[in-house]
């Protein structure tokens, strides 16, 4: 495989978004770092690496420093560069305020919001040294509209938002966009998890949950994963060349309504 391909480092990458967003990445030619808490990482590393090019399964706790290091001195040591980073890594808290526990608060916040401070604080200086470069950071649909039991979360992504939002008035004269998504329900574990506590919580069946969050999206459904990846792979790439700050809605009309 050429050493020119470009690399992209997708965090969360085991599985839901993350995976469809490594897949889709490798699908256009980038070699791609997978990291994931997860080792099953691994296994999909090695099954992208052996259709497309060369991928990196990097098991890895987004919030540990010393971790999130390691893992871009491994990506640096395999491909030599990076080229785009999406901060994708996260776990949803779905509680009443006075039912969390301010050790789960905090690291839920360490977490969404630490993890990507970490993988931008160790990225930025290769990508500022190319004087190139996109990174995107994964909030949520939750961070626009109030929802109950999703308090914690919704701040997480609420802060991912402005930091990146700063961060790229901070990077832009280094020529690095800077961006955020935010999905409305994706089909994914996580979500399901999600709808498997409300259902314990309410005592209505999970197909009755669902179906009432399918109702918050105009076309009565939940995402595939990939109908996100596209959206994220189109901010990192020379397409959204004039987009930088932006806060980007993939929620099929929620907050429009
Ligand atoms: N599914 C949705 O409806 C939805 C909507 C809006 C935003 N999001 C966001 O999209 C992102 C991906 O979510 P998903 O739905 O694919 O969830 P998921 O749970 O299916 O996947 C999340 C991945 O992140 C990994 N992860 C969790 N904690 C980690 C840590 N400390 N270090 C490294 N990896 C860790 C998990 O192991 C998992 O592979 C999350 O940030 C989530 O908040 C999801």
């Amino acid at each position: 495989m050429s050493k020119t391909e470009p690399v992209a480092v997708v965090t969360g990458a085991a599985r839901g978004i993350g995976a469809a967003t490594a897949r889709l990445f490798n699908q256009n030619g980038y070699r791609v770092a997978l990291v994931d808490i997860l080792p099953e990482v691994n296994e999909l590393a090695a099954e992208l690496s052996a259709s497309g090019p060369e991928c990196l399964g990097l098991v890895c706790d987004v919030s540990d420093e010393s971790a999130v290091k390691s893992a871009v001195t491994q990506t640096l040591a395999a491909f030599g560069t990076i080229d785009v980073l999406v901060n994708n890594a996260g776990v949803v808290l779905v509680a009443a305020v006075e039912d969390i526990n301010y050790e789960r608060f905090k690291q839920v916040f360490n977490i969404n919001v630490g993890g990507t401070f970490l993988f931008c604080k160790y990225v930025l200086p290769v990508l500022k040294a190319k004087r190139e470069g996109a990174i995107v950071n994964m909030a949520s649909v939750s961070a626009h509209v109030g929802q109950i039991d999703h308090s914690t979360y919704g701040a997480t992504k609420g802060a991912i938002m402005a930091f990146s939002r700063a961060l790229a008035w901070e990077v832009a004269n280094d020529n690095i966009r800077v961006n955020s998504i935010s999905p409305g329900s994706v089909d994914t574990p996580m979500l399901r998890g999600d709808i498997e506590i409300e259902s314990g919580k309410t005592g209505l069946p999970f197909e009755q949950v669902k179906t009432l969050r399918e109702a918050e999206q105009a076309f009565k459904r939940w995402a595939d994963p990939m109908e996100i990846a596209e959206v994220i792979y189109f901010l990192a790439s020379s397409k959204a060349s004039f987009m930088t700050g932006v806060d980007v809605l993939v929620d099929c009309g929620w907050v429009a309504k």
